[in-house]
């Protein structure tokens, strides 16, 4: 990481993680039901070579296409713990590793798509994460995301930026992020951006990379 303020965020990142890995699957119980049908749509768009990043305990590995090759890492090891798992549990083979988003130990070009549901609500440089995922990524190939974001109204947005502290401090997501833009200042180039669930706070965006 760049210098001390990034370093000392993603320490903090993976505490908070690593925190609420044993109730993450609970906490999401009731939201999981919405999820599940756009987690199902993402992965169908998902070819070849796969990297999911922030695979957290592992909810996408039922959606994986059959067959596919998936390397899945993630910040947090307690995370991974459930993560690793549930891949037994379900009979997968997913190469999983711990790793950082905004830092990927990957060479340029190593996949042909690359997925993160619900992850770059929490990585501390998001514009930094999604850099690294455009140069991992081949030129040909895509980059699937699905996040919440900032609601773009003004109460409710000023709200959720009132809100935020104290949400990333127990729960480690922002629910402020301007994940949209932020893949734009990232340089990747917008396929697609599907608004979904309440006042479209949910994203699917199909990218590419843009080298
Ligand atoms: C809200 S959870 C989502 C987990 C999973 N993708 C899902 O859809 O249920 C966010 C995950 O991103 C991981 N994460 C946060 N920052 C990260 C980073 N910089 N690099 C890798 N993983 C990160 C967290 O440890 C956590 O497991």
């Amino acid at each position: 990481m760049g210098n001390e303020t990034d370093w000392q965020a993603t320490a903090q990142t993976k505490a908070r993680y690593n925190r609420i890995a044993r109730i993450y699957d609970l906490m999401e119980t009731l939201s999981e039901g919405r999820f599940k049908p756009w987690r199902e749509k993402l992965w169908g768009l998902a070819l070849g070579n796969i990297l999911e990043v922030g695979v957290g305990t592992g909810k996408n590995f039922l959606f994986h296409p059959h067959g596919a090759t998936v390397t899945g890492i993630d910040l947090a090891d307690q995370m991974l713990v459930r993560a690793r798992e549930r891949a037994r549990q379900i009979g997968a083979t997913i190469d999983l590793r711990e790793g950082d988003a905004q830092s990927l130990d990957f060479p340029d070009d190593s996949f042909d798509t690359a997925v993160a549901t619900f992850v770059f609500c929490s990585v501390p440089d998001p514009i930094r994460g999604l850099r690294e995922l455009n140069r991992v990524v081949k030129p040909n190939g895509r980059i699937l995301l699905l996040d919440h974001v900032r609601i773009d109204r003004p109460i409710i947005g000023r709200v959720m930026d009132l809100l935020n502290p104290l949400i990333v401090r127990l729960w480690g997501a922002n629910i402020n992020r301007r994940t949209v833009e932020n893949v734009k200042r990232a340089g990747l180039e917008i396929e697609s951006i599907e608004h979904l669930g309440p006042m479209q706070m949910v994203k699917l965006i199909v990218a590419r990379p843009r080298k």
